[in-house]
């Protein structure tokens, strides 16, 4: 790509949005640090940059509180906008000390490797349910987004959580709309809008099973976040809420994509396929492949709170920025061959997760569900392959996922 070209280079352009890694390659080339008019952002792509920057707190996460005193905070703006950002603002993934510290040791009081390993056999028989519905209905034919990953990952973290199974279903709705609010989208005027009202009902609905579960408590991690205790400190009502939302929130929507776009990687190398099948065990280096091959955090979004220097640019005050782990991912100065889907690959530490204070808090369970899932579509669904037709992305800046997976198999 010329210099021209990437001045003008579109994130979400048609190809970048079907392909973003050629357009990440040419700007870890040649412009790492790439100041993009379009999105009036810094978009920064080497791997030692994104890891950095990540540990750097000048590189801010509060980035709800800024957008509501400046957009949300006069007259006539839709309560219901003010009250759903005023959610957003209580996660802690938007914060930073010492508010992160605080709801960070809280959440982990709640949300313990024990949690997630009890999980681990109601995953497998929650994605046994959904194998056999789609090779019941004899159609050979699937997509693997919206009848497996989808709601095999919503389930796990609603059971998690204490949500009732008759429940479960409202959560499709509630969590797309609220996907508009969090990770934008193109061509959606509505995206404020509907994602204020999917709020606004999804709050409701915790607000009362908080109320049940703090008359009533139960062995579930809606409990676990009402009862954690840090010294005299514990979650507000509200605090619980937010964090019961984020917890759905970001527990179904990433792992979704990393299971479709894993299992997409491992249909296009049938070799690496094959190594898979003949050998299970390679299991857990195959998910940490998937997430660096083709993860499902594109971006992910800071605030200068200060100004830094980085590669002869100054990134000022105020500006945002994109760090970008699916670049990072393939910089070959990390990784051998780094286009390469090699399930066997034991070399560096993917950043798909993120890193420093903000490392996601369910990576283990994202892993295990992971680990599950796509060996038992691959040995229920014989003769798996993608349908005819394109596969269609999310066009959105910060994460990476498919909008649906069509297959076939042999019914
Ligand atoms: C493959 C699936 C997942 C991916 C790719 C992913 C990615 C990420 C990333 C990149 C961050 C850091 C964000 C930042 O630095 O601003 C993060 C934070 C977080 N993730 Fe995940 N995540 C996944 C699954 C999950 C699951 C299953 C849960 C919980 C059920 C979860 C809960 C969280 C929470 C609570 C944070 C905020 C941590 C903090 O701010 O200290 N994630 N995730």
């Amino acid at each position: 790509m010329t210099a021209l070209d990437l001045a003008t280079a579109d994130m979400l352009g048609p190809d970048a949005v079907a392909d973003p890694y050629p357009l990440l390659t040419a700007l870890r080339e040649h412009d790492p640090v790439h100041w993009s008019a379009r999105y009036r952002s810094w978009f920064v792509t080497r791997f030692d940059d994104v890891s950095d920057a990540l540990r750097d707190e000048r590189f801010s996460s509060d980035r709800i509180a800024p957008y509501r005193r400046a957009r949300l905070d006069g007259p006539g703006t839709d309560p219901a906008l003010r009250a759903a950002f005023g959610v957003l603002e209580d996660w802690m993934v938007f914060k930073d000390p010492p508010d992160h510290t605080r709801l960070r040791k809280l959440l982990s009081r709640a949300f313990t490797p024990r949690a997630v390993n009890r999980m681990r056999p109601r995953i497998g028989e929650i994605a046994d349910g959904l194998l056999g519905a789609v090779t019941g209905n004899g159609s050979g034919r699937a997509d693997l987004i919206a009848d497996y990953a989808y709601p095999l990952t919503a389930s796990v973290i609603a059971e998690m959580l204490g949500v009732p199974r008759a429940d479960q279903a409202r959560f499709k709705d509630w969590s797309d709309q609220i996907t508009g609010l969090v990770f934008g989208g193109m061509g959606d005027a509505d995206r404020h809008t509907l994602g204020a009202h999917g709020m606004a009902e999804l709050t409701d609905y915790l607000s009362g099973l908080v109320a049940a579960h703090e008359r009533e408590p139960a062995d579930d991690l809606l409990s676990a976040l009402i009862s954690a205790r840090d010294a005299d400190d514990a979650l507000s009502h509200d605090e619980v809420i937010a964090t019961g939302v984020l917890l759905l929130f970001a527990g179904h929507e990433t792992t979704t994509n990393l299971i479709g776009n894993g299992l997409l990687a491992l249909l296009h190398h049938p070799d690496q396929r094959a190594l898979l099948d003949a050998d299970p065990s390679l299991v857990d280096g195959a998910v940490e492949e998937m997430m660096r091959f083709d993860g499902p955090a594109k971006t992910v979004a800071r605030l200068m709170g200060a100004d830094v220097d980085l590669r002869g640019h100054t990134l000022r005050r105020g500006e945002r920025v994109f760090l970008c782990p699916s670049s990072a991912n393939r910089d070959p100065a990390v990784f051998d061959d780094p286009d390469r889907f090699d399930i066997t690959r034991r070399q560096g530490r993917q950043l798909g997760f993120g890193v420093g204070m903000h490392y996601c808090l369910g990576a283990p369970l994202a892993r295990l569900e992971s680990a599950i899932a796509v060996p038992r579509a691959l040995r229920a669904l014989p003769g798996l392959r993608p349908d005819d037709g394109e596969l269609r992305w999310h066009p959105v800046l910060l994460s990476r996922g498919m909008e649906r997976f069509p297959v076939r198999f042999d019914a």
